[in-house]
């Protein structure tokens, strides 16, 4: 059987069902209290707070995605990216109701049969950096993850076994954060290629998988 991550009715459905673990893998993590929690289902999520979090991306990786994809217009596509159908949104506010971080996910098919806890975001505002909040983001999604592939049923909650995300090589600090957190390289990833010469030339980005079970 194959997961139709494209399938928006299916999408909507799944999104409900996360939500109960969603709930739980947060109540089990979640402790700060100048920090408020929230999430939401793309498909309930207004544009406005969309806009928000592409300007963070923008801001906390905007270099990038002008280096990589060479298109000052990157954001517009990564707009598109951001509604597609199935992603949830975690995000932090402070006391003052301003977005210090957000982490979006959706369920993705990997295999024949196999799904995977695909993590397509993580930012936190700069300032708020390096303060254990975007660590607590991954322990709630590695939670979920977890919490999902427990449940005997549907299928493709029971078959999903790992976490996996997208990286930029050349963004050192958050690759190594994701190699701390126990990520590998996944095997059909785009590898290093190692020259004749010696030198090892990366490809733009990895994928990262991590299990959950
Ligand atoms: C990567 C990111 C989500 C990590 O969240 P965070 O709240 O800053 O990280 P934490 O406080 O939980 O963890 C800190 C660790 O991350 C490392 N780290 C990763 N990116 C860092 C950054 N930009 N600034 C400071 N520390 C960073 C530190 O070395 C630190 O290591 P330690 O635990 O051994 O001290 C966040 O720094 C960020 O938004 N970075 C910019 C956007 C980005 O690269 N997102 C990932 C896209 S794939």
């Amino acid at each position: 059987m194959l997961f139709d991550e494209r399938d928006q009715k299916l999408n909507e459905r799944v999104t409900d069902e996360i939500k109960d673990s969603l709930e739980a893998s947060i109540a089990g993590v979640w402790s700060e209290n100048a920090i408020s929690i929230h999430y939401e289902a793309i498909h309930n999520l207004p544009p406005k707070k969309l806009r928000q979090f592409v300007d963070l991306v923008d801001r906390n990786l905007g270099k990038f995605y002008v280096k990589h994809t060479g298109k000052p217009t990157w954001k517009l596509d990564k707009f598109e990216e951001m509604r597609e159908s199935g992603l949830i949104y975690v995000w932090l506010t402070s006391e003052d109701n301003s977005i210090v971080g957000f982490m979006s996910f959706k369920l993705c098919s990997e295999d024949e049969d196999e799904t995977v806890l695909y993590l397509y975001e993580i930012h936190i505002v700069p300032q708020f950096q390096a303060l254990k909040l975007g660590g607590k983001l991954m322990q709630i999604f590695h939670a979920l993850a977890k919490d999902l592939s427990d449940r005997k049923s549907p299928w493709y909650f029971q078959s999903c076994k790992a976490t996996s995300l997208t990286v930029f090589t050349d963004n050192s600090p958050a690759l190594s954060w994701y190699l701390k957190l126990g990520y590998k390289i996944h095997p059909n990833s785009p590898q290093d290629k190692h020259l004749r010469s010696g030198k090892v030339v990366k490809p733009d980005y990895y994928i990262l998988i991590r299990s959950c079970i």
